[in-house]
């Protein structure tokens, strides 16, 4: 699905920059798209838990509200494409591990769904608590987005601002666990495929 060189140049990216986009297929975007709705539509997304948050004393503070559905093919049957997403990334996951010579033994990953309004404050993916995870990514299913329809990922190191993405269809954005990120509030319903590659 990636060409090699391209890969290696992005991979590159994420351990000199810390984060890289990488441009996926548009068809295998709209046909994952379709999945998550119909998941929606019959109420297979949960709202998403405060786990991955650090510095939370008030758990009834909202930092985030978006609803999610783990692809756990233990867990639920799924369709072929989100099977061929699956292998996919855990071939993703091998060539991260041997490019970059470190240890990532397993990911993980759930579609996402912030409605109208919805965001999620700024937090790190790992914490004290759950220090497995090493990179993020993020794969945006949203046709036609424009800047208006907010909703933007911004990545920040040292308070400044490292990235800033708009969750357009085939964006995946491959980032450091450990560097600070907000999910901007949207105005249009999002959806995404989010996960990690562990330690
Ligand atoms: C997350 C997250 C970013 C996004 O789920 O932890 O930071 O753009 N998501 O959806
Ligand atoms: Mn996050």
């Amino acid at each position: 699905m990636l060409e090699t060189t391209d890969l290696r140049m992005h991979l590159d990216d994420l351990s000199e920059k810390k984060w890289t986009l990488i441009p996926i297929d548009q068809q295998l975007c709209l046909a994952l798209h379709k999945c998550a709705i119909t998941r929606l539509q019959m109420h297979q997304f949960r709202q998403a838990g405060l786990a991955a948050v650090q510095n939370v004393n008030d758990a009834s503070l909202k930092i985030r509200n978006d609803e999610i559905f783990w692809l756990d093919a233990k867990a639920h049957e799924l369709s072929d494409i989100e099977t061929q997403t699956l292998a996919f990334l855990d071939n993703l996951r091998l060539e991260i591990k041997e490019n970059l010579r470190v240890s990532l033994t397993e990911f993980e990953c759930h579609f996402a769904f912030y409605d109208k309004g919805h965001y999620y404050q700024k937090h790190r993916d790992t914490t004290s608590a759950n220090n497995k995870r090493v990179f993020s990514f993020v794969l945006y299913l949203n046709e036609n987005w424009q800047d208006s329809d907010g909703g933007q990922l911004i990545g920040y190191e040292q308070q400044e601002v490292l990235f800033q993405i708009k969750p357009a269809i085939g964006n995946l954005i491959l980032f450091r666990s450990d560097l600070e990120h907000e999910v901007m509030s949207t105005f249009r319903g999002r959806f995404s495929l989010t996960g990690w590659f562990r330690k």
